[in-house]
């Protein structure tokens, strides 16, 4: 019974100790809170001699990088801007104030430095204005302050080489008002000036990070700037499923046309096949990247000229195979200056005239057999006539396909 009467009056002591003590340490915070916003002026900056310089210690530390758009040319960062200065207003002495050393204060309450992004795309939504971040004060009057932020920057892109390409993409930050020699930004004791990306992006590869921080004159007014240089580079992994490989897909379906026998219709479907898959392409390509950046990208210029050469080639040979083949009816020989110029030995060995002409001329016999069924007579002379017909539309395939495969050098190279 006693003990259980000690053991009560012991917990009720202890209870009114701790109490006390809050109360205590509760109304000290309150005296120190209400003691330093007394003629605080969060308006001008914390110093006791204007000709003071505030030294802002600045650090970004990089959470993720959201997009790099192609068509509205911004560059979309997530992170937190990490800020300490002095100020000379929020010092106190810690035994005056039951040991407290440490203050929290809310973003409105005290002289904040005005630190946006300079070359932002998104207007001047800062960070500053809308974040609800609490501030940290030491009785030395050292403030740090974590700003969450979502910065929207301009980032012109090169898509010449797309989808090989890198970007850079720069973040600069500094005083909107204050010139060097009222804030002057610098770096932080551990000579860090951001933080690489904790989340990784689908799209982009971070190469390299790097920034400084430097002085930049005006004629308005000297600020100081630190800039942030981010290298980023495509994925190549994704495009290689997205673009290259329809795109050498229809670039063979392009060779096979060649291949395939003069008049056939399988040329025709081949091609077409080989036109939808490329116009597919560029219309994704015109959709993802836009038409606002410098420079004409590598897969468009390919895939174009792709379209052109196999529109191209269709429309000449199935042209010149429609002429020849109405000229047949009448056969008239071929003038004779190309006739001999087509069987000169050189001219067919380089362009493999003569060698395939009698096996692979299945359709020009097929449809030469058709001509000599309508006609009752079929001369020696006129079927040498048809025969050099055909060498000639063969020459001009060849000729074709030989320019094919150079402009597709040249511009893959
Ligand atoms: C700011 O840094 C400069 C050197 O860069 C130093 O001379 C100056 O005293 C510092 N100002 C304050 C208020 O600490
Ligand atoms: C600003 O700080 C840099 C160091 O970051 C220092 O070199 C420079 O002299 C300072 N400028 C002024 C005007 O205090
Ligand atoms: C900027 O700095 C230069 C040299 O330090 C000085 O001559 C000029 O007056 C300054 N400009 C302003 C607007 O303070
Ligand atoms: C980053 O890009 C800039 C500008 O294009 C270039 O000068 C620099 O060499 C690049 N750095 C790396 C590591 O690629």
């Amino acid at each position: 019974m006693l003990k259980i009467v000690l053991n009560s009056i012991l917990f009720i002591l202890i209870s009114c100790i701790l109490t006390v003590y809050c109360q205590d340490q509760q109304s000290s915070l309150k005296a120190l809170r209400g003691d330093l916003l007394k003629n605080y002026d969060r308006y001008s900056r914390p110093v006791k001699q204007a000709s003071t310089t505030i030294n802002v210690t600045f650090q970004f530390g990089i959470q993720q990088i959201l997009d790099l758009d192609m068509t509205s040319q911004t560059f979309h960062v997530d992170g937190n801007i990490i800020l300490t200065w002095k100020d000379e207003f929020l010092v106190w002495d810690p035994s005056k104030y039951n040991g407290i050393k440490k203050v929290m204060f809310d973003f409105h309450e005290i002289w904040t430095p005005d630190i946006i992004p300079y070359n932002t795309a998104a207007g001047m939504s800062t960070f500053a204005s809308d974040a609800h971040s609490t501030l940290s004060v030491d009785y030395r009057g050292r403030v740090f302050a974590l700003l969450p932020s979502n910065i929207v920057v301009s980032c012109i892109t090169d898509l010449t080489d797309y989808p090989f390409d890198g970007q850079t993409c720069y973040l600069e930050f500094g005083s909107w008002v204050y010139n060097v020699n009222e804030l002057n930004l610098t770096k932080s004791k551990s000579g860090r000036l951001y933080y690489e990306p904790y989340v990784k992006n689908s799209e982009w590869n971070v190469d390299k990070i790097s920034g400084y921080i430097f002085t930049e004159y005006t004629a308005f007014s000297n600020v100081s700037v630190a800039r942030i240089i981010i290298n980023v580079s495509r994925r190549v992994d994704i495009h290689f499923y997205y673009i290259l490989m329809p795109y050498l897909t229809a670039s063979l379906l392009g060779l096979v046309v060649f291949l395939v026998p003069i008049g056939s219709i399988y040329r025709i479907v081949f091609g077409s096949l080989a036109l939808f898959i490329l116009v597919n392409l560029l219309l994704f390509l015109a959709y993802n990247i836009g038409f606002h950046a410098l420079g004409v990208p590598y897969a468009v210029r390919c895939i174009s000229i792709n379209i052109m050469l196999i529109t191209i080639s269709l429309v000449v040979t199935n042209m010149t195979y429609q002429l020849i083949m109405s000229l047949m009816v009448t056969c008239p020989p071929l003038p004779s200056c190309l006739a001999h110029h087509l069987t000169n030995p050189i001219l067919a060995r380089i362009f493999v005239l003569k060698g395939n002409l009698e096996s692979t001329e299945l359709d020009e016999e097929a449809n030469v057999n058709d001509f000599s069924n309508q006609q009752p007579f079929q001369s020696t002379s006129s079927r040498a006539a048809i025969r050099e017909w055909a060498l000639l539309l063969r020459l001009i395939d060849r000729l074709l396909f030989i320019t094919y495969i150079v402009v597709i050098i040249i511009y893959h190279s």
